[in-house]
């Protein structure tokens, strides 16, 4: 892969086809449009005043961030959200990253301990919805970064990719994103004072109810899916 291409994407222009996966992304996390919904190119070039190119484009990015599904034949639709998937995703973060936040705890640095406040700030002025994910786990990282074992961290790394789309609707859609940062601080504090066990009981409440509050989104989107 070209060397540069990390950077030109990152320089790109807002193009006509991010203009209308941004409009669809917000449609799709806030839940106006459900699970399951169909969405047809020539509809939507309609409705947005575009040709078809972009939008087929705007719905090949959001398959790559886990947000619409295509079918071969039948074509995009919203991406449901599956409940089993994230129990089973939740329960082994809670193995992985509880038993890595106990063995970084007492040797995380000043430095350590500093960028996760940073992140923690970061996260709160930062106004980009689709940002929260990113930030959210370099705020995990951060704290595990010291356990000392890269096998553990790189399969911790696994399962937040693999939860990143539950993530960025439960840090978007829901009324969780306040207590989630209220429960980041307690965490932060714990491992500043030292206090493994502490911190392990937070983090473990922190991913148990995230895991909580998707399932219950979950079966919503069964309900009304249902209606
Ligand atoms: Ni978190």
């Amino acid at each position: 892969m070209d060397r540069l291409a990390g950077l030109a994407m990152t320089q790109k222009p807002q193009t006509v086809a991010d203009r209308i996966s941004a409009i669809l992304r917000e449609a799709i996390v806030g839940g106006a449009l459900p699970g399951g919904t169909v969405l047809r190119q020539d509809e939507l070039a309609a409705r947005f005043g575009f040709s078809r190119m972009p939008v087929r484009d705007a719905l090949r990015q959001l398959e790559t961030e886990g947000l619409v599904t295509i079918h071969p034949t039948k074509g995009a639709s919203v991406a449901l959200m599956d409940g089993k998937e994230i129990r089973e995703i939740y329960a082994v973060r809670e193995l992985l990253e509880i038993e890595a936040l106990r063995l970084s705890c007492p040797k995380l640095t000043e430095g350590n301990l500093r960028d996760a406040a940073e992140i923690l700030d970061q996260i709160d002025a930062e106004a980009d919805v689709a940002r929260w994910g990113t930030l959210n786990a370099a705020f995990h990282s951060a704290l595990y970064s010291r356990c000392g074992n890269d096998r553990l961290l790189v399969l911790i790394d696994a399962h937040h990719n693999a939860a990143d789309r539950y993530v960025r609707m439960l840090l978007s859609s829901f009324d969780y994103h306040g207590r989630s940062q209220t429960e980041h601080r307690d965490l932060l504090a714990a491992c500043r004072s030292r206090d493994a066990e502490k911190a392990a009981a937070i983090l473990r409440s922190h991913l148990r109810d995230g895991s909580e509050t998707l399932v219950h989104a979950v079966q919503e989107q069964e309900i009304s899916r249902e209606a």
